[in-house]
């Protein structure tokens, strides 16, 4: 088969690794892709991940067989239903069932009315109106933009006037644009941090093993909030009761919701939890992996990726064996000093061939090719994964790794997984 994956970050790099052990696949293709992927698979850079249209396009020029959309943006804009609708076979959502990462007062909705585990919340199309509610309200609280704002339109606010600049921010400032018009003010909840993937074809869901990643900057989740400085997975705060409780509460809730609405969801539901001490609660839904939960939890999949992408879309994951290694895996996100703020590009990268040499694979997310080799092209640059028979290994290997790579201003968190090395499943 001919394979197109569209994105271009180092989660589609591990997405892309994963397709090229699959023996149906034949030909590999990425847009925009990266100078990482390109390794493995033809990029095409000038067709972004937003423009539908040219997608759509590059996949009849090249006669493609299958489409992987990746992202989140394209999802949301019905890059699937217009794939499908040009006869081309496609993985990922609908625009529709897309709606339960696009819009957080959507799925924040079909939470409410099925029941399903969550933060207290209140919807607010008004400015006025969602300060005069804040008003009434203690801190910490939460502020969040109803779209999608690349990540950042989450506000957890630890006074009422950090929370009231929040609301003015998003629907006067226009940070956000559409995305900030209506706003959901929430509880805040307490407790740690679980991502559970999950194959979804409408029917059957079937979690991957869950995963933690580390959102804040620097050590200690201190400093300001990025896309990710790294994940690890399984994660041992998941034990096998609380996953059997999370399926029970959440997981097949949110399916029977999802199929009560009408929302056929094919593709990768990424359920956000919050462990609290009333039990798992929903921090959000994507509708996508997670970026970089996959550079963590791809790497432990024993099966063919590319059978379960065909099975999701035909509806046949019920009938699926999926198998997974045993073992645990560290990715570990290597940034640009500066990141997530202002931050230089062009860098060079050295020290790549060490790092695979000493077990490690790396993901590359933000690299260019330079004259001499791959330079810095981004915030994220790479991630690095290792696995091992247990986390501490796997994240020890990961380490070991990443001090073989270097570039000018690099920064890494020196404590990806430490909080939790000690708890093994039980
Ligand atoms: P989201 O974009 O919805 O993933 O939110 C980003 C981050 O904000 C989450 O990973 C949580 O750390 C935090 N967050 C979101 N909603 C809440 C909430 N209701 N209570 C506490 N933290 C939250
Ligand atoms: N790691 C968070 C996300 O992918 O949204």
């Amino acid at each position: 088969m001919k394979v197109l994956v569209i994105g271009g970050g180092g989660r589609e790099h591990a997405v892309c690794s994963k397709l090229k052990e699959s023996p149906l696949v034949t030909q590999l293709l990425c847009a925009p892709g990266n100078a990482g992927i390109a390794q493995i698979a033809r990029c095409v850079p000038e067709v972004k991940a937003t423009d539908v249209q040219a997608i759509v396009e590059l996949a009849r020029k090249e006669q493609v067989d299958f489409v992987c959309v990746t992202p989140d943006d394209p999802l949301a804009l019905g890059c699937v239903d217009a794939l499908e609708a040009a006869g081309i076979p496609a993985f990922g959502p609908d625009a529709r069932a897309a709606q339960m990462e696009a819009s957080k007062i959507f799925s924040k909705n079909l939470m409410k009315k099925y029941g399903i585990p969550t933060a207290k919340s209140e919807i607010f199309d008004e400015m006025e109106a969602a300060l005069a509610y804040l008003d009434t309200q203690q801190a910490p609280i939460v502020v969040k933009a109803d779209g999608l704002a690349l990540g950042k339109g989450v506000t957890v606010a630890s006074t009422i006037e950090e929370a009231r600049r929040a609301v003015v921010d998003m629907m006067q400032g226009g940070r956000f644009g559409k995305s900030g018009a209506r706003v959901l003010i929430e509880e805040c909840m307490v407790g740690r941090e679980v991502t559970v993937l999950c194959f979804c074809d409408g029917k059957t869901l079937v979690p991957m093993p869950a995963s933690q990643d580390h959102k804040r900057a620097y050590d200690g989740d201190r400093g300001p909030n990025t896309g990710g400085m790294g994940a690890f997975a399984p994660s041992p705060l998941y034990t096998p009761q609380l996953a059997a409780r999370t399926e029970r509460e959440i997981l097949l809730p949110t399916l029977r919701a999802m199929q009560a609405e009408g929302l056929v969801f094919k593709g990768v539901l990424y359920v956000g939890l919050m462990l609290t001490d009333e039990g798992p609660k929903v921090v959000e839904y994507n509708a996508r992996f997670g970026d970089p939960e996959t550079q963590a939890v791809l790497p432990l999949l024993k099966s063919d990726l590319m059978e379960i992408l065909i099975a999701v879309r035909e509806q046949r994951l019920g009938r699926m064996q999926i198998r997974w290694s045993d073992q645990a895996a560290a990715c570990v996100v290597l940034a640009s000093g500066g990141y997530p703020g202002p931050y230089e590009s062009g860098r060079a990268i050295t020290g790549l061939e060490e790092a695979q040499a000493a077990g490690a694979v790396v993901y590359h997310a933000g690299t260019k090719r330079g004259p001499d080799g791959f330079v810095t092209a981004g915030g994220r640059v790479l991630g690095v994964t290792a696995l091992g028979g247990t986390l501490s290994e796997a994240v020890r290997r990961a380490y070991e790794a990443a001090g073989k790579i270097h570039f000018e201003g690099m920064h890494m968190r020196s404590d990806i997984g430490s909080r939790d090395l000690e708890r093994t499943p039980s």
